[in-house]
């Protein structure tokens, strides 16, 4: 598979053009890129991951409820609670300068009701500092996507894989592979986007679907295992530069391994603290202390 990553891995790309470019990413820029200059999103959940992405770059940073599992080390996104979310947006907005922060909403924060959605996204706009948020589902999520775009609290839909339902589902897997779920999955998407979303994620979406959804839709599509056509990419930043302890999955291709660094570092850490002789023997051989010791 040929990929946009090919050209990090590979080559030295010229610095993406946002780089200098210090206007704040809105969600009017973000859907005037459908068809233009490649969106890109990455996941942050604290203050100096936000920092380092924002000042590299990224159109737009994505708390999401993965937070659950490469943070807290859970099995699945279903035990993220609004509390939680609350927090990490907050660092992450004190974090950024540039991107368009976007918080998930956790699982049933807003399935319950429109008024609860309301309420809870109105929380990471108002307590927290997000400028938009993210939910799943599409046809069954309209009326309450609708609701929120109308009173000015910008959506993110995400349909495909839709790991809330992990559940219902059984298992994480490919979406679009038969006919029908093919057409499902347009559907989806072109009820989220008559709602009101202002893009939309596709995640683990069969290809040539992602494209075709792609054409069909007037706002980008934000794709994570779904390949190439799709208007931006999102992926856990952790899986990216290689700091996640699990399996990754194929489509992310690492381009960096800063577990290992990590490692590294504290084991050099380790061995030049160690290196430091005891008290005692220190007395014994009158060897005076380092000034500048760490
Ligand atoms: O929670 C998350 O990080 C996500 C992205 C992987 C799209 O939803």
């Amino acid at each position: 598979m040929s990929s946009y990553l090919d050209l990090t891995i590979e080559g030295a790309p010229p610095a993406p053009s946002c780089i200098n470019d210090s206007k704040p990413v809105t969600v009017p820029f973000v859907r005037a890129q459908k068809g233009k200059e490649k969106l890109t999103m990455l996941t942050a959940y604290d203050y100096p991951t936000a920092r380092l992405l924002d000042e590299s770059g990224i159109d737009m940073l994505l708390i999401g409820d993965s937070v659950a599992t490469v943070l807290y080390g859970e099995d699945n996104t279903l035990a993220v609670t609004m509390e939680d979310m609350l927090r990490h947006v907050k660092a992450v907005s004190r974090g950024t300068r540039r991107a368009l922060v976007i918080a998930d909403m956790p699982f049933m924060s807003y399935q319950v009701s429109i008024e609860q959605a309301l309420t809870n996204a109105g929380r990471l706009l108002k307590e927290a500092g997000a400028h938009a948020i993210k939910l799943e589902g599409g046809e069954e999520m309209a009326d309450t996507i609708r609701a929120l775009t109308r009173i000015g609290i910008p959506v993110v839909a995400h349909i495909g894989l839709t790991p809330q339902s992990i559940r219902a589902e059984g298992a994480y897997r490919m979406y679009g592979k038969s006919p029908e779920e093919q057409q499902m999955l347009l559907d989806a998407a072109r009820a989220v986007e008559r709602a009101g979303a202002f893009c939309v994620v596709l995640e683990c979406v069969k290809e040539g679907v992602a494209r075709e959804i792609t054409r069909a839709l007037e706002i980008p599509t934000i794709g994570i295992g779904s390949g190439t056509s799709c208007d931006g990419q999102v992926l856990v930043t952790q899986d990216l530069v290689g700091l996640t302890l699990g399996k990754v999955p194929k489509f992310v291709m690492p381009v960096a391994s800063l577990k290992d660094d990590l490692r590294q570092a504290v084991q050099t850490y380790i061995s030049r603290t160690k290196s430091i002789p005891a008290q005692a023997t220190m007395e014994k051989m009158e060897i005076k202390p380092h000034a500048s010791s760490h």
